[in-house]
């Protein structure tokens, strides 16, 4: 068990449609393109991307299965896998676009996941953090709770772009951009586009 199945109910999971950032998500990627997402969570992707329209295939895979499982029930349709976005199951550039909303900030590290979603992806990675960056250069792990039962990460801008400068094959083609959300206020993007 870890802390997502501890202490949420899937079936209870935030819903969020039509917000802002999912707008700028869903102007990211066309109609008939494919696409698989990390840390899912309980659907809110598959929400968005059929009430957006899209018809190319879906993928979500999360590391809870609870999540995994509620997201099978609400959409059959789609394609779903537990996996740790370390380690994707799936083959080299499978996918037109790879996608993670909020997630990165749970993985304790963005390098495995980011570079997993540029393997399997051909066009696009599209990368959303609410968690803020810092100007620090350390990348700091921080407890949410006092148990420090779900940890999170916080970034170092500096490490995390020249990370992503340094991926052989594609170009960061939007930076830390913050697209507001009444909701959830902080929705930064990070764009990468193949060569
Ligand atoms: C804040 S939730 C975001 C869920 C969903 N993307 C959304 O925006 O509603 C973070 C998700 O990351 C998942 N997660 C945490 N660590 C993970 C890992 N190593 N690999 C895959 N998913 C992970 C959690 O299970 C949880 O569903």
């Amino acid at each position: 068990m870890n802390w997502w199945a501890e202490n949420t109910d899937p079936a209870k999971y935030q819903k969020r449609v039509d917000t802002k950032p999912f707008k700028f998500i869903a102007s990211q990627y066309g109609e008939d393109d494919s696409i698989i997402e990390i840390g899912c969570g309980a659907g809110v992707w598959a929400d968005n991307h059929k009430f957006y329209g899209k018809k190319g295939m879906y993928k979500g895979t999360d590391v809870t299965p609870e999540y995994v499982e509620e997201s099978w029930k609400q959409h059959p349709e789609f394609q779903w896998e537990v996996a740790d976005a370390n380690w994707l199951s799936d083959a080299d550039k499978t996918w037109d676009i790879g996608l993670a909303i909020h997630a990165i900030e749970y993985t304790m590290g963005y390098e495995k996941p980011v570079l997993e979603l540029c393997r399997v992806a051909k066009k696009k990675v599209i990368l959303c953090f609410w968690v803020g960056f810092t100007d620090n250069e350390d990348n700091a792990i921080r407890g949410l709770n006092a148990e420090g039962g779900m940890q999170y990460s916080i970034y170092s801008r500096k490490l995390f772009n020249s990370f992503l400068d340094s991926i052989e094959g594609w170009n960061v083609t939007v930076r830390e951009q913050n697209v507001m959300d009444g909701e959830r206020l902080y929705n930064y993007f990070w764009i990468l586009e193949a060569k």
